[in-house]
């Protein structure tokens, strides 16, 4: 879709659609107060015989309204006045997509900007309308025979801006970069695992290097692997007939400064080796890639934009199966770094390829170091689907990482990275075990990567919960935390 920027009032405004917020308890927004005016009361008239409530999510399509330049107004219930959150504004402006998309209009200009969301601006709600109507018309199609489509689909909209234009323009192309990212990032998460392989992946990398100048790739095979001493990645790949792949994505936007270093697991299925996951839903681990469909969508996001700075996106992406040569529980690996592991449980795998990774990373003289990855099923249950996991060897990069996430309210929740952990990582053996028993999943597994990270400003983000919807209707990936990673690159830029 398209966006542009309006300075017209809503009756002299020409668009197939334009778009006012009614709020309960009949309070009108200055939009609707004005189209009320020229229409000689009618939208008020609708309040009183009870087609308009206010309630959020409503709509009311009406047509040829007395006063207007444009042949529609929909009008959204938005709730109480000023008790407007984030998250209602989002349902808002999902059901206003909708019901534009399920009308006969092409364009449309929207007035909700006018909405109130506490502590939040313009550009906010701009690039928040933006991700959330690219969020509500993605269908996922790749595999189907057939593919659903709206006969008359929206095209453009218009936001209303009296004084700033310039960073309402900007905001809703940053909003479009973020969207465009979370959308490659949903659609390679979705993906099934015969098709999104580490080989497939790797493609992707190149694709994305050959759609913008500003990002290289580089591709490492197992041969190139082995020779580095990655035993931890190649031992994972070993179950599996499929090849793993090391990924590197350079996007050089600012010269030689310090990059920031993202790591994605890329498992593309885990089956959980030796140590089989159970049956019910299992399919669901397609999804283990998900980490480093974040990466893929942040890159793309960024070179969109041709953000200013230096960023380097690395996905070790392996499968993670049950096969004659695959890691027994009690096996010994010995991972880049020279560390030796004892995997007592095989589906401890993504620790296991990332730990290589990060090593790897150390290369690139790395300004931070932020890991991505579907982890562990424990961070579900400690935060549910709503909230990621973060945990960090470095409070401020902890800090900056938790505002990026409110500020695109793709929130993360810090949980202790405490050396109080690390004694259940013991092994006897081993440098080091692959898990760390039946308490604080999640933060044994960080501790399981901060082994490996010591040379660095690190941050780990457990996106099991977040990546995806789970199970029935509603199935398929998120395209989180694109949001959050961007915002944290746009945030260090405004510092600089
Ligand atoms: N990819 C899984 C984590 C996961 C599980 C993500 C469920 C989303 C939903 C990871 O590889 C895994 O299997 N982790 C194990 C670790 C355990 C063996 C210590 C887990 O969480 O059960
Ligand atoms: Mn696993
Ligand atoms: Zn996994």
């Amino acid at each position: 879709m398209q966006y542009f920027v309006t300075s017209s009032t809503p009756e002299t405004e020409k668009t197939d659609c334009v778009v006012i917020a009614v709020y309960e308890e009949s309070q009108l927004s200055p939009s609707a107060s004005t189209i009320n005016t020229s229409s000689n009361g009618q939208i008020q008239k609708l309040i009183d015989r009870g087609d308009i409530t206010g309630k959020i999510g409503q709509t009311l399509m009406l047509q040829d309204l007395d006063g207007m330049n444009s042949p529609r107004v929909l009008i959204a219930g938005c709730g109480k006045q000023n008790e407007t959150t984030e998250n209602s504004f989002n349902t808002i402006i999902t059901s206003v997509i909708k019901a534009l998309d399920a009308s006969g209009a092409n364009t449309a200009t929207s007035y909700l900007n006018e909405i109130d969301v506490k502590q939040r601006s313009a550009s906010w709600k701009t690039s928040q309308t933006v991700i959330a109507a690219e969020a509500s018309l993605y269908i996922y199609t790749s595999t189907k025979s057939t593919a659903p489509s709206s006969e008359k689909p929206i095209q453009s909209v218009a936001f209303f801006s009296e004084s700033s234009e310039k960073e309402i323009q900007q905001a809703a192309m940053q909003g479009l970069a973020i969207a465009n990212g979370m959308g490659l990032a949903k659609e390679l998460g979705n993906l099934p695992g015969n098709v999104c392989t580490p080989s497939y992946l790797a493609e992707q990398a190149q694709s994305l290097s050959e759609q913008f100048g500003s990002v290289t790739t580089t591709i490492l095979d197992e041969e190139e692997m082995e020779e580095l001493g990655m035993g931890s990645l190649l031992s994972v790949s070993r179950g599996s007939r499929q090849p793993a792949k090391l990924i590197t994505m350079n996007y050089q936007g600012a010269g030689d400064e310090k990059p920031v270093v993202f790591v994605g697991k890329g498992l593309t299925f885990d089956a959980g080796g030796i140590s089989l996951k159970p049956a019910a839903g299992m399919d669901e681990m397609k999804y283990d890639m998900c980490g480093s469909a974040s990466v893929f969508g942040t890159i793309s996001a960024i070179a969109e934009l041709n953000l200013p700075i230096n960023v380097i996106g690395i996905v070790p992406s392996s499968e993670n199966m049950p096969d004659g040569d695959a890691n027994k529980p009690g096996d010994i690996v010995t991972s880049m770094a020279g560390k030796t592991i004892e995997i007592l449980n095989t589906d401890a795998e993504g620790r296991l390829i990332l730990c290589d990774a990060l090593t790897y990373s150390e290369r690139f003289d790395p300004a931070v170091v932020i890991d991505i990855a579907t982890l562990t099923g424990a961070i579900i249950v400690a935060l549910g689907s709503k909230t990621t996991g973060l945990m960090a060897n470095d409070q401020a990069l902890a800090d900056d990482l938790l505002q990026a996430g409110t500020d695109s309210h793709d929130r993360a929740w810090q949980l202790p990275l405490w050396d109080d952990y690390q004694e259940q990582l013991d092994s006897n053996f081993a440098d080091i075990a692959n898990i760390g028993g039946k308490e604080a999943g999640s933060v044994t597994a960080a501790c399981f990567l901060s082994r490996f990270t010591e040379k660095f400003t690190w941050a780990h983000l457990d996106i099991a919960g977040t990546a995806w919807k789970s199970g029935g209707k509603n199935k398929g990936a998120t395209g989180r935390p694109v949001p959050m990673l961007v915002q944290y690159l746009l945030n260090r830029i405004d510092a600089k």
